[in-house]
């Protein structure tokens, strides 16, 4: 039988002696996933910048067998020269079969207007942050011919949003990386997955509201409806719901599924 085939029980523990990377974990859809892969035995390293948020968190991640162990790491993933070197203290600790790559979305604006460096910055948060995470977990997941690696991006890979423009322009960037990785990484028995959440309710939400509402004038409760209008399921996501794709993703049983763009939206983009 192939190694890299389906050997875990689902459901339940099916994560249980891996360890998992979740960026962006202290908030939204990066902490729904790291809860997620907790809850199916993994053990999860939570990494983002605020390091009280990310203490207190790992105390409050399920445990769903004895041997499972938590920890987190607080870093810049921008400042990717230190991002470099905290990594490998942490893989050198204990490798790393699955990353969640996950960090809080670009601002707003159209794509002719932005500062050139607003793109410069963007890349490197958003790319290079991604490359050098997983030159970083890389070595651990080939000597174990496993890993997952779920980059969550955005729905604008398939149809551009307006007045995101430098983050449409990303997001094409990391989908076309990750299809490459994926087809690179593949003999290896390591996946490359993209999801693309939907309206989602996390602060980054919140913040969107307030913003259309301060720029438009109109109640945030009318921006909201608008949105909700494009959208077929008639409602705004849950963190919990997109945390749900991301650990099929990272489960044994989605061996299968390499170089994909899953969009978790209600059914709002209208694109094949
Ligand atoms: N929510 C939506 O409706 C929606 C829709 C489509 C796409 N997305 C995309 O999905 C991703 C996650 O969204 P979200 O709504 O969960 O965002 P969120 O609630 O704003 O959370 C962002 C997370 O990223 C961390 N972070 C931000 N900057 C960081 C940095 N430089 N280094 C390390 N960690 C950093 C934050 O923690 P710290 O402050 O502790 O660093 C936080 O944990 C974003 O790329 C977003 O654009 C979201």
């Amino acid at each position: 039988m192939d190694p890299t085939a389906v050997t875990a029980a689902p459901g339940g523990a099916s994560l249980e002696g891996r360890d998992a990377l979740v960026c962006g974990a202290s908030e939204g859809i990066g902490r729904a996933s790291a809860m997620a892969l907790a809850a199916r035995g993994a053990n999860v390293c939570l990494l983002s910048r605020r390091r009280d948020v990310l203490e207190a968190l790992r105390d409050q991640l399920p445990r769903v067998h004895g041997a499972q162990s938590h920890r987190f790491i607080a870093a810049d993933v921008s400042r990717t020269d230190a991002l470099r070197d905290a990594l490998a203290s942490l893989v050198g600790a204990r490798p790393i079969q699955i990353l969640v790559n996950n960090t809080a979305g670009p601002a707003g604006g159209a794509a002719h207007s932005a500062d050139p460096e607003a793109y410069v910055a963007v890349f490197r948060q958003h790319l290079v942050a991604g490359q050098v995470l997983v030159q970083a977990l890389l070595p651990g997941m080939r000597a174990g011919r496993w890993g997952r690696i779920v980059n969550i991006i955005s729905t604008s890979v398939k149809e551009p949003i307006a007045n995101l423009g430098v983050s449409n322009t990303v997001r094409g960037a990391v989908a076309g990386w990750a299809k490459t990785l994926a087809t690179e990484l593949g003999p290896d028995g390591i996946t490359v997955n993209n999801v693309l959440p939907g309206y989602t309710r996390t602060q980054r939400l919140a913040q969107i509201l307030a913003g259309r509402a301060a720029a438009t004038g109109k109640p945030e409760q009318a921006i909201a409806e608008a949105m909700l209008a494009t959208v077929p399921a008639g409602r705004f996501a849950e963190a919990d719901e997109i945390a749900s794709a991301v650990a099929f993703l990272c489960s044994p049983e989605a061996g299968y599924i390499n170089g994909i763009n899953l969009p978790v939206d209600g059914g709002r983009t209208r694109s094949l």
